[in-house]
C-alpha cells in the first residue's frame, strides 16, 4: 500500500514537471498559458490608454550628452564614477512631473529603473550602485510611483538587461569596457559568472515587482544576439519572465527578450524612433505595438542636442500611431537637477493643449475600418464603442472635404473642438463657375474657410 502510493505520487510529480515545462499544444509554458481572449483583457487598459510617456532618467543627465555617454566615449567605470559622486537632482519633485504629464494627456507612464549603465533609482539591495549611495541619498522611484498613482497615471518600468557595471555580465561587442582583442574579452570573461548576473536581475525584478504595488507595464531591453552579443539563453528570458508573470500576473512585457519566434514570450512589438507604415502584423496577425519616440533623438537628457521636433510633428505622431492601431510612448529626459527643461515642458503644453479637446479622438480609438477611405490630406482614427469616425485634418482645405464612398454613413458632424455642426451633401455644387464632381457615393462636408485654430483641427462623424 505504501509502495503502491509512493510511486504514484513520484509518478504525479514527474507528470506535472513535465506538464509544467511544456503544454501539449504548441510549446507553451504551462505557467505562461492564456487564451487570446484573456490577453485581450489583460491588455484592455493600455490599447484604450494609447497614450504614455516614457522617462529616461540616472547619472547619465549629468554629462548631458546621451544616455549611452559610457558606451560611445569608452568611459571607465572609475571617470564614470564622478557622474555618481555628483548625482544629487536637488529639484525633483515627481508631483510637478505628474501633473505635467497628466495636463498632456498621458495615461501611463514608463521610468527608467535601471538603464545601461547598470546605475539603480531605487533602494536595491543588490547592488551598491544606486542612488540611495550618490550625494542625493534618498530611493527616487518610491515618490515617483506615489506621485504618478495619485494622479490617476499607470505604472510602468524600465529595466535594463543590459549592465555595463556589474562585475558579471559578460563582455560582448557593445560593452564600453571591453578589452580590445576577441582572445582578451574571452579570457576576461572565465572570471564572470554569468549565471549570477542571471540572478541579479531575477532578485532585483523581484523587488520592483513586491515594492511598489501593481506595476502595469515592464519594458526589458535589450537583445542583441549573435556574434558576441546576448539573446534570450543569456538573460534566461524563460526563467526571468516566469518570475515576472508569478510576481505581477497582470503586467504587459515588451517584446525585447528575444523570445519573438513565441506566441508568449512579449505582449507588443516595440518600433523604436520609427513610424511603420501601417499596423505591425507577426505570421499576418496584426499585434498590440507601441512606438517609443523621443523629443529630440536622445532618450537621455543631451544639452546640446538640437533637432527637436515641433508640436505640430509631435501632435501628427500621435494620431498617425493610433490611426495604425497602436500606442505612443514619448520620452522625457529629465536634467540631473530633476527637471524637464524648457523645450521638453513647450512640447508637452502644446500637446496638452491639443489633447483637452480633442482627445475623444486618441482614447478608446484605433484604425478606422477598412471601408473608410481616408480623405485626402487626413488621417482617420475609430472608437469602436461610440462608432464614431474622427477625420484629422492635416491641411486644411478651401471649404469643402470630399469623403468618398460614405454615402448613407453619417448621422452627423462636427467640429470636435467646439461640437460646431458641420453640414454636409451628397449633391456636387451646380453654378456657372463650379466644375465640382462628386463620386455617387460621396459626401462632401462644408468646412469654414478659416481653419480652427488648433494643432490639428479634428471633425467628428456620428455613424449611422
Ligand atoms: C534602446 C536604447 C536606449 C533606450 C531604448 C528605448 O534600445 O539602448 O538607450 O533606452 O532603446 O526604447
Amino acid at each position: 500500500m505504501m509502495k503502491k502510493t509512493i510511486f504514484f505520487l513520484l509518478g504525479l510529480s514527474f507528470f506535472l514537471s513535465i506538464q509544467e515545462k511544456v503544454s501539449a499544444q504548441n510549446d507553451t509554458p504551462l505557467w505562461a498559458k492564456e487564451t487570446p481572449e484573456q490577453k485581450t483583457k489583460r491588455m484592455q487598459w493600455w490599447t484604450h490608454d494609447r497614450f504614455g510617456m516614457f522617462i529616461h532618467w540616472g547619472i547619465y543627465a549629468l554629462p548631458a550628452r546621451h544616455e549611452w555617454v559610457k558606451n560611445r566615449e569608452r568611459i571607465s567605470d572609475e571617470a564614470y564614477q564622478t557622474y555618481f559622486d555628483h548625482f544629487n537632482p536637488d529639484l525633483y519633485n515627481p508631483e510637478e512631473w505628474a501633473a505635467k504629464a497628466k495636463a498632456a494627456g498621458v495615461k501611463y507612464v514608463v521610468i527608467t529603473t535601471k538603464h545601461h549603465d547598470g546605475f539603480c533609482l531605487w533602494d536595491s539591495k543588490y547592488t551598491d550602485f544606486k542612488v540611495t549611495n550618490t550625494p542625493y541619498k534618498k530611493d527616487l522611484i518610491r515618490p515617483f510611483v506615489e506621485a504618478f498613482r495619485n494622479a490617476g497615471i499607470q505604472i510602468g518600468f524600465y529595466y535594463s538587461l543590459i549592465d555595463w557595471h556589474h562585475p558579471d555580465f559578460p563582455y560582448d561587442r557593445m560593452h564600453p569596457n571591453a578589452p580590445q582583442t576577441k582572445e582578451e574579452r574571452v579570457k576576461a570573461n572565465e572570471k564572470r559568472n554569468l549565471k549570477k548576473y542571471q540572478q541579479y536581475m531575477k532578485d532585483q525584478l523581484t523587488e520592483l515587482l513586491t515594492q511598489y504595488g501593481q506595476i502595469d507595464e515592464l519594458f526589458l531591453d535589450f537583445s542583441y544576439p549573435g556574434e558576441e552579443g546576448k539573446g534570450h539563453e543569456d538573460w534566461d528570458a524563460e526563467g526571468l519572465l516566469k518570475v515576472i508573470r508569478k510576481l505581477q500576473p497582470q503586467i504587459l512585457v515588451d517584446n525585447r527578450l528575444d523570445l519573438d519566434d513565441t506566441t508568449w514570450g512579449w505582449d507588443f512589438v516595440t518600433p523604436e524612433q520609427f513610424m511603420p507604415q501601417e499596423w505591425p502584423t507577426v505570421n499576418g496577425v496584426r499585434v498590440p505595438w507601441e512606438t517609443c519616440q523621443t523629443f529630440s533623438g536622445s532618450w537621455g537628457y543631451y544639452r546640446d542636442e538640437y533637432t527637436w521636433k515641433s508640436p505640430h510633428q509631435l501632435v501628427v505622431m500621435l494620431i498617425e500611431t493610433v490611426s495604425k492601431g497602436g500606442n505612443l510612448l514619448l520620452n522625457v529626459g529629465p536634467t540631473a537637477r530633476g527637471v524637464f527643461d524648457d523645450r521638453a515642458d513647450e512640447r508637452l503644453s502644446a500637446i496638452g493643449r491639443w489633447m483637452k479637446f480633442h482627445s475623444r479622438s486618441i482614447y478608446g480609438c484605433t484604425q478606422a475600418p477598412d471601408d473608410f477611405k481616408v480623405p485626402q490630406n487626413c488621417f482617420l482614427t475609430y472608437n469602436p464603442e461610440t462608432k464614431r469616425l474622427y477625420i484629422h485634418v492635416l491641411e486644411w482645405p478651401f471649404k469643402s472635404l470630399n469623403l468618398p464612398g460614405y454615402k448613407g454613413r453619417i448621422k452627423y458632424a462636427q467640429l470636435l473642438n467646439d461640437d460646431s455642426e458641420i453640414q454636409f451633401r451628397t449633391q456636387a455644387v451646380k453654378g456657372s463657375h463650379t466644375t465640382e464632381s462628386t463620386g455617387e457615393d460621396d459626401v462632401i462636408l462644408s468646412l469654414p474657410v478659416e481653419r480652427p485654430d488648433v494643432e490639428v483641427p479634428v471633425i467628428e462623424l456620428i455613424l449611422n
